[in-house]
C-alpha cells in the first residue's frame, strides 16, 4: 500500500506512523475519513501504557470507558496490571460494573472473543513496566495512549514505551495528564516545555490536556467516571475532548489501513 500524503490523513494528534506505514497528520485538522460499507461494527483496541506508575493509565482508562460504553456496543476492559486498580474501581460500580477481564492466557484470546460478542472498544490498562504482557497489549492495539505528567521523570519514562510502540508499528500518542491548570486559556510553562521536548523527538502528542483536578480521583473513589460524577464540570469536558481526538485518530488509522480515500476538510 502506498504511503498517503501527510496532508491527506487527518487526525487530532501530531503525526503518527501507522502500522500500514501511513502518516497521520495535522493536530488541528478535523477531517474525518470517508466511511465505507466495511466499517459496520468495527472493534478497536486501545492500550494505555507507560512504564511510569502514577502517570494516569488506570484513571484515563476508567473515565474514557464510562464515556464510551453502551450496553448495545460494550467497552470491554482488560486489567493487565497485577495491582488490579481498574478491577477495584469496577467492583465499586456494583450493578453498573463494566465488562472486564483479567489476563490469564494472553490478551489475544480475549480480543478474539470480544470481536464475536459485538464489543466496540477494548481498553487495556497495563502495568507500569514493559513486561511481555504489556508488549502484547501494544502489539494488539489499534492505538497506544501514553499518559504522561508534564515533568522530567514521566518524559523520560515514556520514551521506552514509545520505542516498543514503534517496534510494533502500532500508532501511539502521548496525552498530558494531571497537568497544571491553564490560565486565561494559556497552558502552563511545564506543559509547554514538555511539548517542546516531545516535539524534538517527533513524538505525537494530543493538543489538549487533562488537568490535575480532584474530580478525577473523587469520581474513581465513588466507582464512577467523571461523566457520572459531575456531568457539567471541567473534567467531563476534558475527557469528552480527549475522546473526540482518540475517536478521530482511530477512524483515520482504520481508513489508512483499508486504503480508504481520504478527504481533508479544514476545521
Ligand atoms: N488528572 C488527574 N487529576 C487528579 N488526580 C489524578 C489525575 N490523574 C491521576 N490522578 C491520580 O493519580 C494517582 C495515580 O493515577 P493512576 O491512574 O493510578 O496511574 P497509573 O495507572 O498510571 O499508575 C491516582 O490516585 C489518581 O487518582
Ligand atoms: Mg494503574
Amino acid at each position: 500500500m502506498e504511503t498517503p500524503e501527510r496532508s491527506s490523513l487527518p487526525c487530532l494528534f501530531l503525526p503518527i506512523r501507522a502500522k500500514c506505514g501511513a502518516i497521520l497528520a495535522n493536530q488541528r485538522g478535523l477531517a474525518i475519513p470517508l466511511a465505507n460499507d466495511n466499517w459496520s461494527l468495527p472493534m478497536d483496541v486501545l492500550a494505555f501504557a507507560s512504564r511510569k506508575g502514577g502517570s494516569g493509565k488506570s484513571t484515563l482508562t476508567a473515565h474514557l470507558a464510562v464515556h464510551v460504553h453502551r450496553p448495545s456496543r460494550p467497552c470491554l476492559l482488560i486489567d493487565d496490571d497485577p495491582q488490579g486498580s481498574l478491577t477495584l474501581w469496577n467492583e465499586l460500580r456494583g450493578n453498573d460494573a463494566l465488562p472486564i477481564k483479567s489476563v490469564k492466557r494472553g490478551i489475544g484470546d480475549i480480543i478474539k472473543k470480544a470481536k464475536r460478542n459485538n464489543v466496540e472498544w477494548v481498553f487495556i490498562d497495563t502495568a507500569p513496566n514493559v513486561s511481555p504482557s504489556v508488549i502484547e497489549a501494544i502489539e494488539a492495539a489499534t492505538l497506544v495512549i501514553i499518559p504522561c505528567r508534564p515533568g522530567l521523570f514521566d518524559l523520560d519514562a515514556v520514551q521506552e514505551t514509545i520505542t516498543y510502540a514503534r517496534e510494533a508499528r502500532t500508532p501511539y500518542a502521548v496525552v498530558f495528564n494531571a497537568a497544571p491548570p491553564k490560565r486565561e486559556d494559556l497552558e502552563s510553562p511545564a506543559v509547554t516545555a514538555a511539548r517542546e521536548c516531545l516535539a524534538r523527538l517527533k513524538v505525537p502528542v494530543w493538543g489538549g490536556q487533562i488537568t490535575h483536578r480532584a474530580g478525577f480521583s473523587l469520581a474513581l473513589n465513588a466507582g464512577q467516571g467523571v461523566k457520572e460524577y459531575d456531568a457539567d464540570a471541567g473534567p467531563t469536558a476534558e475527557i469528552a475532548r480527549l475522546w473526540q481526538a482518540i475517536d478521530k485518530s482511530v477512524k483515520a488509522i482504520r481508513g489508512a489501513r483499508a486504503g480508504t480515500v481520504m478527504h481533508c476538510v479544514a476545521a
